[in-house]
């Protein structure tokens, strides 16, 4: 009975519920899930946040033009900026509005959606976004309580009287939003910022050990799928060495739903959650990493204690690829839509947005791509401000056209999209009675090398059964007959020698041929072909350079 129902929702939504923008209330923007994928819906259909996240302290109306700016000319849809607990709660109950209006005005002008960030009791493990009357009474408002019973720079989620103010501003910010943003030029909000806490595993206040040597709330054991080997074990009993973790978590957890559920009441946009992450291969012991917050290992226990948070998501500073792809398996789960909110978006970490849409991400986001930045280039990295912005934008004038399109192909789950991993020379996708193969670094008749840098990255739809929509940088895609699988298993491939690829399925040979391959833009969302590509642009393959190449492919046998 459910699947219908899905199938229906599913191509109602793709069908064309943009219409539905250009009636007066724009609908709410929300998460959605059909078939085991995620949307996010804007103006009622799928959209692709191709975002930038700006520094730091640059949401200020005298930094704003650099930073829209950047925006600009990386063509991004979508900026993720902060909004400032000390700037927005001066004076205890008296709420300034200006900053979060600012934005959304220069946003509109900018026709750029937003993703606010609500930097409230945490950033980074600290709470130094409170504002200054609470910064001033830190007995009030308390920090975590440290194993030698001193405060440290994290505050403690058994305070509530932070709690009770995070929960009254935030409602105060969303109330507003509610209101000023018809348009919903806001699509989704961050609650905090990199919650947990350096430097101690847990508060080990008064209040909190009593907490942690009572029971475990059972859901908690659900969730993280433990049988008590005693009735009601503690925190230490059932979780060992992770106890403490596990146990800031919750608290952590608690607290922020609390808020989460608050603003969500007054205004149900998409709300996420965002992780200073743990060693993905090698996680280290407990103490290794941020505790508290939502790192792989206690995603269960945020998606029990914080229901009114839609997504956890990772932010991933990491370079290699085995560890960046190891993250973005661990957080596109059945119950969580992959989002990277913050990433490296300069230099060949830039290709990995094609990692991110081939697990179906819903946005992504390179973080402090603006022109504010302060600090001197490190080694290897760009010396000027565009050279640092040059990768991203790259990809985004590739996707921007396309991003509804793309979108809508990866909702209905007809979409596969790899970068290119150090030392791997080819990548195989399968699409049913065709296989992809992307090869790197590859020139005529010669066999694949790999780039010298890894750069490579391709993205491939299917659109019927033998039509295909290809694009990539540094990258050659071909298509071959894939037959079953027991017969790949057995057939033979001729392949990147200048010969046609080819299979032998059933003792027949089965060669791939280009009926058509269209050389086009995306203009208001439809496909244009500009030419039509063959001879030398096709007879190896089809090859892509890092400038903007989208193609249309039809394909048969002979
Ligand atoms: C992760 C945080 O979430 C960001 O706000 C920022 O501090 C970056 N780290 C590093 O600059």
């Amino acid at each position: 009975m459910k699947k219908p129902v899905i199938a229906v929702a599913l191509a109602a939504i793709c069908a064309g519920f943009v219409l539905q923008a250009q009636v007066k209330e724009r609908p709410v923007p929300r998460l959605v899930q059909g078939d085991g994928r995620y949307a996010l819906l804007v103006d009622g259909a799928p959209y692709l946040m191709l975002g930038v996240q700006s520094n730091n302290s640059s949401d200020w109306p005298a930094l704003l033009p650099k930073v829209w700016a950047a925006v600009e000319y990386l063509h991004a849809n979508t900026l993720e900026t902060p909004i400032y607990w000390e700037q927005f709660e001066p004076k205890p109950g008296q709420f300034d509005y200006s900053e979060v209006d600012t934005v959304l005005a220069q946003a509109r002008a900018h026709h750029v959606r937003l993703v606010l960030l609500w930097f409230g009791t945490w950033k980074n493990g600290s709470q130094h976004y409170m504002p200054e009357w609470m910064k001033l009474d830190p007995e009030r408002y308390s920090h975590v309580t440290n194993k030698n019973s001193e405060f440290v720079d994290s505050p403690s989620p058994f305070a509530t009287a932070s709690l009770d103010a995070d929960v009254r501003a935030f409602t105060a910010f969303m109330s507003h939003l509610k209101v000023a943003d018809p348009d919903r030029t806001v699509i989704m909000v961050q609650v905090e910022n990199e919650t947990g806490t350096w430097g101690t595993l847990r508060d080990y206040s008064t209040e909190a050990q009593k907490l942690f040597e009572a029971p475990i709330p059972p859901e908690v054991m659900k969730a993280m799928n433990k049988t008590p080997s005693t009735p009601a074990p503690n925190w230490r009993e059932a979780f060992g060495d992770e106890a403490d973790v596990n146990f800031h978590a919750w608290a952590i957890a608690k607290y922020v739903e609390k808020i989460a559920e608050a603003g969500k009441a007054v205004y149900p946009l998409p709300l996420y959650v965002n992780a200073a992450l743990r060693d993905p291969l090698k996680p280290g012991a407990p103490g290794s990493y941020e505790s508290g917050g939502p790192t792989d290992n206690v995603i269960p226990i945020w998606k029990a204690e914080a229901p009114a948070i839609d997504i956890e998501a990772p932010d991933i500073y990491l370079l290699d690829s085995p560890s960046y792809l190891k993250v973005v398996e661990l957080y596109h789960r059945p119950d969580n839509a992959l989002f990277v909110p913050e990433t490296s978006g300069s230099g060949n970490a830039a290709r990995y947005l094609f990692s991110v849409l081939g697990h179906q991400g819903i946005g992504y986001s390179p973080f402090g791509l603006d022109y504010t930045r302060t600090h001197m280039p490190q080694k290897g990295e760009p010396e000027t401000p565009d050279g640092f912005l040059e990768s991203t934008a790259r990809n985004y004038r590739l996707i921007a056209p396309m991003m509804r399109e793309i979108a809508r192909l990866n909702f209905q789950g007809k979409l596969q999209a790899v970068a290119e991993e150090e030392g791997k020379l080819t990548q195989t996708l399968h699409f049913g009675e065709w296989d992809a193969v992307v090869s790197y670094g590859v020139g005529r008749g010669s066999s694949p090398k790999g780039n010298a840098e890894p750069v490579g990255r391709a993205l491939i739809a299917q659109l019927k059964n033998n039509e295909f929509l290809v694009t990539g940088m540094q990258a050659r895609v071909d298509f071959r007959p894939a037959g079953t699988e027991q017969q790949r298993k057995s057939q033979q491939i001729v392949n990147g020698t200048g010969q046609t690829p080819s299979a032998l399925i059933d003792g027949k040979w089965q060669h791939r041929q280009f009926l058509r391959v269209e050389e086009g833009a995306y203009e208001n969302g439809a496909f244009k072909p500009i030419r039509i590509l063959n001879g030398d642009q096709t007879d190896w393959g089809l090859d892509f350079s890092m400038d903007p190449e989208v193609l249309r492919v039809t394909l048969a046998t002979y």
